[in-house]
């Protein structure tokens, strides 16, 4: 296999070279993992009251990062650049899809955050209160999470994709008071009801006392009197002055919606004075950031990379994030290289379902554009197959740019596999490494390393700063599913291969989670939903590898006797499951079956569903990444750990 060494120009330049700076980190991290975390802490961001201690492991695994310390994320984020020359720089380029512009400076994003917070403040939002953001991709999205951090309110994100059945849940697990919303958003040219969608979820959710409503598209809406107010008519006369509260550091900072292997999604929490920390250091070594670099994650808010690295790191560390409204594709395939070119963006951050869309629209749409300001990509979310990486590095990257695959999740807050670009020999294909502090591994069902050319489980060794703290309102399901299969361990729930070198491979969930298009899908949520319905007796979802998603959603549905398989049905089951939970889960096809395949205790064997979507079309060179027979294999394993058949 051909290994990528960093040029000798890009080395030269990068945050952390060869030889003295990487290797001393590493061995600092290995000997003495909490002094080189309170090292950088220091030197990295601004603490209101120092830490009584690092890290307080003694209610493992509810770990406590920098105890005692008082912070807060939104200073960090813009007060802090705002008393140097950084104030006047862009600290957010916009773009809406119908090609509507803004600039904010840092200073300008402080006054847009302090006013909204006064508005929180005036209407008796305190530290602890939990708000949902359910919002388009504008500037007002970052303002309001800023101002919640700011406060201190816990804030949740609602991608903009779910429907209101998803956000209700969200807003009802949660207990949110709370809710800021927009009238519409815009994508590929249509609007999307935001507005519609909360009034649905909010005839259920009596614990909401306010709704407060962006105008984005001046779409035709109804306010309900008392509960809803435009954001323009409270924010009229407040002054932009308010200072940031001096939280914990152990405040939480945000929770965020992901599925797991139930019908109910887990709400992942975050906290702040860890979080910061590895948010920032992975700006600083992966995305190789430079003061006066142009930066663009091509994400969603909604999802955890929006969080992490549209929001939160850039701004951390001083540097200026793109954001761009709309889907890639609008009004043309070249969109997403018209931007990069507009804003001569130099690190660009996207992932392999939006690179495998763009290498099928033909190479001739980056050629419209100059991209020459490109010095570094980035690929999140699932497995990079080797064509879609070599395409990427020569087609977007002119041969020049080195690729970070980031391999991590909504659980680790921050990226924990990665290429250091200047230092890194890359694979195409391969995370490479552990950054440094952070002692990820593959091992076996007994928990042991495995060899070098072995597979096995991935698991995290030791705490990490950023990591999640608990699952709101489960702490005995966050116990069960990450800390309980390995004695010790934190248990990731992909399997992953360490080949010859200790490059480490990441092949996939083992768990009953599904990957399509880098987004996050529970078999059983989409299962209970799929029963939920009025002609379905019994549903078993699996992903069928697919060049372009990844993977997709594949559903084998028993139908209720007087219900006939047909192809309408079929089609009302896809558009029921879009409907009930957003656009993005519908599956790509429905199986009828008169019986499902069963373990002796009932359970649905999904294994052997997997085969047999496998086995019978698989194109592409997908299936070296999606090495299902690995998967099958531990998946199996497992499943009779749990189930004693
Ligand atoms: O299976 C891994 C895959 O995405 C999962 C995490 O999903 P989510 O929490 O939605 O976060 C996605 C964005 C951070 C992981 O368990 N995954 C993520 N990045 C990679 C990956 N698989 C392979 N390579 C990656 N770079």
């Amino acid at each position: 296999m051909d290994l990528y060494q960093p040029s000798k120009e890009f080395a030269e330049r990068a945050n952390l070279r060869a030889g003295a700076d990487y290797e001393a980190l590493i061995s600092d991290a290995r000997s003495d993992p909490e002094g080189f975390w309170e090292q950088i802490a220091e030197s990295e961001l601004h603490w209101f009251r120092k830490w009584d201690s690092v890290l307080d492991d003694s209610e493992h695994p509810f770990y406590k990062w920098f105890v005692g310390a008082r912070t807060n994320m939104s200073f960090n984020c813009l007060d802090r650049h705002c008393q140097t020359e950084r104030r006047d720089r862009p600290a957010i380029l916009w773009e809406g899809e119908r090609g509507d512009r803004r600039e904010l400076t840092y200073q300008q994003l402080l006054e847009a955050v302090q006013r909204f917070s006064n508005v929180l403040k005036a209407r008796g939002y305190r530290a602890g209160d939990r708000a949902i953001l359910y919002m388009p991709m504008v500037p007002e999205l970052p303002v309001a999470m800023l101002a919640c951090a700011r406060l201190g309110i816990i804030h949740s994100v609602v991608f903009a994709g779910f429907s209101s059945e998803a956000l209700k849940t969200r807003i009802l697990d949660l207990d949110a008071s709370l809710v800021v919303t927009a009238d519409g958003g815009w994508r590929r040219g249509k609007v999307v009801p935001l507005k519609q969608a909360v009034d649905e979820a909010l005839d259920d959710c009596p614990g909401v006392r306010d709704v407060i409503v962006y105008r984005r598209t001046r779409s035709e809406i109804t306010m309900q009197q008392g509960r809803d107010s435009w954001w323009d008519d409270l924010e009229a006369g407040v002054p932009a002055d308010c200072p940031a509260e001096e939280l914990d550091s152990e405040h939480p900072l945000y929770v965020l919606y992901t599925s797991g292997t139930t019908g109910k999604p887990k709400g992942i929490v975050h906290t702040t004075g860890g979080y910061q920390l590895q948010v920032s250091m992975a700006m600083r070594w992966v995305f190789d950031i430079k003061d006066e670099d142009i930066y663009w994650c091509a994400a969603d808010i909604g999802w955890v990379t929006g969080h992490s690295y549209i929001v939160y790191g850039p701004l951390l560390v001083g540097t200026t994030t793109v954001i761009y409204e709309g889907a890639p594709d609008y009004p043309g395939p070249d969109r997403f290289w018209s931007l990069v070119d507009r804003y001569k963006v130099n690190v660009f951050y996207t992932s392999p379902t939006a690179i495998r869309a763009f290498i099928r629209f033909g190479d001739e749409y980056p050629g419209r554009h100059d991209l020459s300001s490109l010095r570094l990509l980035g690929s999140v979310g699932e497995p990079i197959n080797p064509s879609a990486w070599e395409w990427y590095h020569s087609v977007i990257g002119g041969g020049r740019c080195p690729i970070v695959d980031t391999w991590w999740q909504t659980e680790t807050g921050s990226i924990m596999i990665s290429p250091v670009p200047g230092v890194t020999a890359l694979k195409p294909g391969s995370g490479t490494f552990p950054l440094p502090g952070i002692s990820a591994d593959v091992v076996d069902g007994e928990g042991r390393p495995v060899k070098p050319g072995g597979e096995g489980y991935l698991v995290v060794r030791k705490p990490w700063p950023s990591m999640f703290r608990t699952l709101w309102g489960d702490p005995e399901r966050f116990i069960e599913t990450y800390w309980s299969q390995m004695p010790g361990l934190y248990f990731v729930g992909d399997a992953a291969r360490k080949d010859e070198d200790g490059y480490i491979w990441v092949l996939g969930r083992v768990d009953d989670v599904m990957n399509v298009s880098g987004h996050r899908l529970s078999t059983a949520e989409l299962e209970s939903t799929l029963v939920r319905h009025t002609a379905v007796a019994e549903a078993a979802v699996v992903g069928m590898p697919d060049e372009l998603t990844g993977q997709a959603v594949i559903a084998f549905v028993t139908p209720i006797r007087g219900n006939d398989p047909t192809d309408e049905l079929a089609a009302e089951l896809r558009d029921w499951v879009a409907q009930q939970i957003g656009k993005f889960c519908r599956p790509k096809q429905i199986r009828f079956s008169d019986a499902l395949p069963k373990t002796r205790s009932g359970k649905i064997m999904r294994r052997l569903l997997r085969e047999i979507v496998t086995t019978s079309r698989v194109t592409g060179d997908i299936t070296t990444l999606e090495d299902l027979s690995v998967i099958n294999r531990l998946a199996a394993q497992q499943d009779e750990e749990r189930d004693g058949d």
